[in-house]
């Protein structure tokens, strides 16, 4: 397939002071598209100038959410150039997403060059101040006009680029999460390692009740017997338990994470010892209490890390050590941010430059 580069005849204003970006709040001049028919496949990929998308209401989205996403990162190094953070990752995620929700996948070499030549174009979006970056959503939607609940013939895939200011700006701050006793996020046989929209629309009940009570984040627990950690917003979550560190395992409810899986590197290389296993709520409680837990934080695309600094379950609320940050959080977020951002060596072939 060809890609079609339309031209741009305007540019939109940019925002002056990068730390003012509000994530995804601003979107750059073009965007990338393609689109799907049963029995064609994909065809006419084209950078066009960014603006809405014409979509009949019986569109399929609208009414069966078949619909995926990805989210990773442009970084601006010391010299000016552009990178970003194993990209083919999320690709080949964007594929097994789509092979669940029944969604055509796409050629990821063709997809990935294409959305390194969207990304070039635009390169003058990519902020200069330190902490910043240029946000890449990739997005496939059903868009066949049908009532009917089984896949869509028809489908589009885009790209659209969104420029963020620093996501701590006052320094890394610890956050306040209210682990969940009632609503569940994925079940076992769900679509829980997928990225698809219906996952983050099934948690916004559950993230308005922790806001209204003050707390930052819901870390969501298994489904069955609602005691296992599994992950939490858009982060998976890590303990520094006992020397060690403990995570989930990906058994299908939790989304396999980049930033995990590049934290699981770093802390092996460190010596760490890895346990993924089902960790209990009271292990939290009582490790906080007894300081077998030293330290928790979450790991994602947008936050990169995030440390905790108290868990509430049921009213019991903990706090992690003097709850700052603790010392294993802040070197991985330091190791991870200088990699992306190109102050370190990229010993794993991480980094692909523009
Ligand atoms: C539900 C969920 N878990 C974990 C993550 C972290 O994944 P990644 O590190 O690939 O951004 C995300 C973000 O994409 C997410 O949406």
């Amino acid at each position: 397939m060809d890609l079609q580069i339309l031209p741009v005849t305007t540019s939109k204003e940019k925002v002056k002071d990068e730390n003012q970006l509000v994530f995804g709040k601003q979107y750059t001049d073009r965007m990338l598209i393609m689109e799907y028919d049963k029995g064609q496949g994909w065809h006419s990929a084209r950078i066009q100038p960014y603006g809405p998308i014409s979509l009949d209401p019986a569109a399929m989205v609208l009414h069966y959410s078949q619909e995926i996403f990805e989210g990773l990162k442009v970084f601006r190094r010391p010299d000016g150039s552009l990178s970003m953070f194993r990209p083919a990752d999320n690709i080949t995620r964007f594929n097994r997403s789509a092979e669940r929700m029944c969604m055509p996948e796409v050629d990821e070499t063709f997809f990935l060059d294409a959305m390194l030549e969207l990304i070039r174009l635009e390169a003058d979006w990519v902020p200069r101040s330190a902490g910043t970056s240029l946000y890449v959503r990739p997005t496939m939607i059903a868009t066949e006009p049908m009532l009917g609940v089984r896949p869509a013939d028809q489908y589009l895939c885009y790209v659209i680029l969104s420029p963020v200011g620093p996501y701590y700006k006052g320094g890394i701050a610890p956050v306040k999460i209210w682990i969940s006793d009632f609503y569940v996020r994925a079940t076992e046989g769900g679509t829980g390692e997928a990225k698809t929209g219906g996952n983050y629309a099934a948690s916004l009940y559950a993230a308005k009740e922790a806001a209204e009570s003050g707390y930052d984040q819901v870390l969501w627990l298994d489904a069955k017997e609602k005691r296992f950690v599994e992950e939490v917003g858009s982060m998976n979550m890590l303990f520094l338990y006992d020397g060690k560190i403990v995570t989930s395992p990906l058994h299908g409810t939790v989304l396999d994470g980049i930033t995990r899986r590049s934290v699981l590197t770093l802390v092996k290389e460190m010596g760490y010892e890895i346990e993924e296993r089902a960790l209990s709520v009271d292990e939290i409680l009582e490790g906080a209490g007894n300081g077998r837990l030293q330290e928790a934080f979450g790991a994602g695309t947008a936050v990169v890390i995030s440390p905790v600094g108290s868990f509430c379950y049921k009213n019991n609320c903990v706090q992690l050590g003097d709850g700052k940050p603790g010392k294993l959080t802040m070197e991985l977020y330091n190791m991870l941010t200088a990699i992306q951002y190109g102050k370190q060596e990229d010993r794993h072939n991480w980094i692909t430059l523009l």
